[in-house]
């Protein structure tokens, strides 16, 4: 490999990417990066409407793309969207599992049903994308690359996200566990873990339900992030995106297993 080209190898032309929660925040920034440095994307996401969002974007900016409605925690529905986009684009070289719910409330107080819910989501549907990519993966001379979403939860410990952080720490094993196993295929698995994003999930604090923000509160919850964060900020999605493209990119051959922390600082490992 000629070093003085590397540069080249952060592109991901000719590859085929899903991303999972891609009507939303990390999940559409993800997406539009990977499309902007060559990839074909498919945009799927719960929110069918959101996904389609998203595939215009790409679209408008001249990026091959495709909308997909899909629920994770739906194994068969995740493993048909895998099957559809080899059989529409003749292969699958990058899956990112950015979608994920939050359940909130004293760990004492946890409701079962709120429980099961977050666990057929985050924890339950990285699982199932995993295997839907990975076998899939595995039986392509190329391999692929497959990108989890741990969370600072997994690194740090904060009121009231017990399970959240429960299913973020999951996320870090899985990938670990499924690294080693399907490595001697060419697939790579690593997780990245973002510390605060602003998101439609954490913007939940101060946007009102009419949709305006609550500047007061706003200025609560991001101050103190910022205060307590190494480098005195917070992150845009896009920030977390870079690590995506990253992690599904040559640039990352030799890297599996992992966990990429664009967090500010804020959990050092
Ligand atoms: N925002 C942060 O500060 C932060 C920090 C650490 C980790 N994360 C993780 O990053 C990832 C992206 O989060 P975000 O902040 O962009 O959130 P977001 O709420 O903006 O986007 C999440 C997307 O996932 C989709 N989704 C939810 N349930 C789904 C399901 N069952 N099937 C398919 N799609 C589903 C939603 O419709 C939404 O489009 C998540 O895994 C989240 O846990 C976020």
């Amino acid at each position: 490999m000629d070093a003085t080209h590397l540069i080249d190898s952060f592109r991901v032309d000719g590859k085929v990417a899903v991303v999972v929660g891609a009507g939303s925040g990390i999940g559409r920034a993800s997406a539009l990066a990977l499309a902007g440095a060559g990839a074909t994307v498919v945009c799927a996401d719960l929110a069918g409407d959101a996904a389609e969002e998203t595939a215009a974007l790409i679209g408008a900016a001249g990026g091959a793309v495709h909308a997909a409605t899909v629920d994770i925690a739906d194994r068969l529905a995740i493993d048909s969207l895998a099957a559809t986009v080899v059989e529409e684009h003749g292969g699958l070289h990058v899956w990112v599992n950015t979608g994920a719910t939050m359940v909130e409330g004293p760990f004492l107080d946890l409701a079962e049903d709120d429980l099961d819910r977050i666990i057929s989501v985050n924890l339950k549907g990285t699982v199932f994308g995993c295997q839907a990519a990975g076998r899939i993966m595995a039986t392509q001379a190329t391999g692929g690359s497959i990108i989890n979403f741990s969370s600072g939860a997994a690194d740090t410990v904060s009121a009231n996200i017990s399970a959240y952080a429960l299913c973020k720490a999951a996320v870090v094993q899985i990938t670990k566990n499924l690294a080693f196993e399907i490595g001697k295929k060419k697939v790579r698995v690593n997780a990245v873990a973002p510390g605060f994003v602003l998101t439609g999930m954490t913007s939940r604090y101060f946007v009102r339900p009419d949709g305006s923000i609550d500047e007061e509160m706003r200025d609560a919850v991001v101050g103190p992030m910022k205060k307590f964060t190494p480098l005195r900020d917070i992150a845009d999605p896009e920030d977390i995106a870079t690590s995506v493209l990253f992690l599904a990119s040559d640039a990352s051959a030799f890297i599996t297993g992992q966990v990429l922390r664009p967090n500010g600082g804020v959990a050092m490992s």
